[in-house]
């Protein structure tokens, strides 16, 4: 099984910044039609939170953050033009921050607007511990059936107005973790590009993003891209500006 290799390559550390970290909140008002942030926006709410907390943004804070790795996402992209002919969209799904920091700074890049998916029940630590064979996720990892994770919303404010859709996500068990299934499956990816991107302890992009382009139906798939739980600000935009999209 392929999460053998990633469980054996993990260390306690990893794990410890997996489970300290969490879930995201709980407390979000649910609704159907939801309007994507703008990348300036969410880092404007981090500020806040911050200088409320007198910290860093509280449990949001960065994986980056949490492993030393500096990473300060400054409003670049309130600085960059709209896209032209097309706006750029990040929607994401993250348990414990660290596909969260990519997505942002992708957003931040590309002057993109933030999706988050969100469970409607969160998963907490305890959800989240794979190591526990009773846990949450390992339940729903032996069974399929049990993966249809209700979210927040699914439905994206102006969805037509995006021609580009980045889809980042954990790995779990070597492909995308599921919460991002019914967002996948429920939208019209008909004439967009689609550019997925995952995070991982050490288990490479593998069929995560084939996987999910068949349960999309449509859109025109790019190559995604795997990054390390801790990747560097630098590496991410490095990625984002080789693709050659426009800004
Ligand atoms: C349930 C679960 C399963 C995971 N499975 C894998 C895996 O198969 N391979 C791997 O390299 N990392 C695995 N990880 C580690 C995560 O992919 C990694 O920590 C990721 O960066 C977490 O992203 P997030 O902070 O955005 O949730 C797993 C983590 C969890 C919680």
């Amino acid at each position: 099984m392929k999460a053998n290799k990633w469980i054996v390559a993990m260390t306690a550390g990893v794990m410890a910044i997996g489970i300290l970290s969490g879930c995201g909140n709980s407390d979000t008002p649910s609704g159907q039609n939801r309007e994507p942030q703008s990348a300036a926006a969410v880092q404007e709410e981090k500020r806040t939170k911050a200088s409320e907390t007198g910290g860093n943004g509280g449990e949001t804070e960065g994986a980056l953050e949490k492993t030393g790795t500096s990473i300060a996402i400054e409003s670049e992209s309130a600085k960059k033009d709209a896209p032209q002919g097309g706006k750029t969209l990040v929607v994401y799904y993250s348990a414990s921050g660290h596909t969260e920091d990519v997505a942002n700074v992708i957003a931040d890049e590309m002057g993109a607007d933030l999706f988050e998916l969100e469970p409607v029940n969160p998963y907490t630590s305890d959800d989240l511990n794979y190591t526990n064979a009773d846990s949450r996720v390992s339940r729903e990892h032996e069974n399929e059936e049990q993966r249809n994770v209700e979210l927040v919303s699914v439905e994206v404010e102006d969805w037509d107005v995006y021609e580009t859709v980045f889809i980042g996500y954990p790995i779990w068990w070597g492909i995308a973790a599921w919460p991002v299934d019914s967002f996948v499956e429920t939208n019209d990816f008909a004439g967009k590009t689609v550019i997925p991107f995952c995070t991982s302890a050490s288990s490479g992009f593998g069929e995560s993003g084939e996987l999910l382009e068949e349960k999309a139906g449509g859109g025109d798939w790019q190559e995604g891209i795997r990054f390390s739980s801790g990747v560097s600000e630098e590496d991410v935009r490095n990625w984002v500006s080789g693709l050659g999209l426009e800004q």
